[in-house]
């Protein structure tokens, strides 16, 4: 079985996002989505929500599975039984650093492969970063993220100011 990991941040998931995971569940029999548990940076989206909302816009997907990580992506890979990790390219701009990380984790395992797929051109302007933005000053989100999330991501941005509070965002 072939076993790919999809590793980020997600903070939130973005059309983008869910574009390479569809066509990454075309390709490999699974495809785990995994969200880094990173304690450096604040996220706006807790762990509970970031699964919530990559669990609700994936449930058409039979063969892919959300999950959380921490430490280093190649021993988790070990965990998983996985042995490539896909990665979305979006810009020229996204190369060089896409480009060390490919090569710290092969030199970490030289079994592990890091494929990357260029996101579809009418998504290369996404990230969750310019949601976030967007969303804060109150434009609107329709094509940036899956229809079904935009109102609880909206809802979280506007109730929490832009801070994590750790609740799971709940209908
Ligand atoms: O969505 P992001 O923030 O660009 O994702 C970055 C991520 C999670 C893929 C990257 O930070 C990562 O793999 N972190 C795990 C730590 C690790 O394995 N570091 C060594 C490889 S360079």
């Amino acid at each position: 079985m072939k076993i790919a990991v999809y590793p980020g941040s997600f903070d939130p998931v973005t059309n983008g996002h869910l574009d390479i995971i569809e066509r990454a569940a075309g390709v490999f029999d699974k495809v785990i989505v995994s969200i880094l548990q990173n304690t450096s940076k604040k996220p706006m989206f807790s762990m509970e929500e970031k699964v919530y909302l990559l669990q609700r816009v994936t449930k058409h997907l039979d063969n892919v599975e959300i999950d959380y990580f921490s430490g280093l992506l190649v021993n988790y890979m070990k965990n998983k039984k996985a042995n490539v990790i896909i990665k979305g390219l979006r810009a020229v701009s996204d190369f060089e650093y896409e480009f060390q990380m490919a090569l710290m984790n092969n030199k970490l395992e030289p079994n592990i492969e890091t494929l990357f797929m260029m996101t579809s051109s009418k998504y290369s302007y996404l990230s969750s970063s310019i949601v976030k933005e967007v969303g804060k000053l109150g434009g609107c989100l329709k094509e940036l993220v899956p229809d079904e999330i935009i109102n609880e991501i909206l809802r979280k941005i506007k109730n929490e100011g832009g801070e994590q509070n750790g609740n799971p965002i709940t209908n």
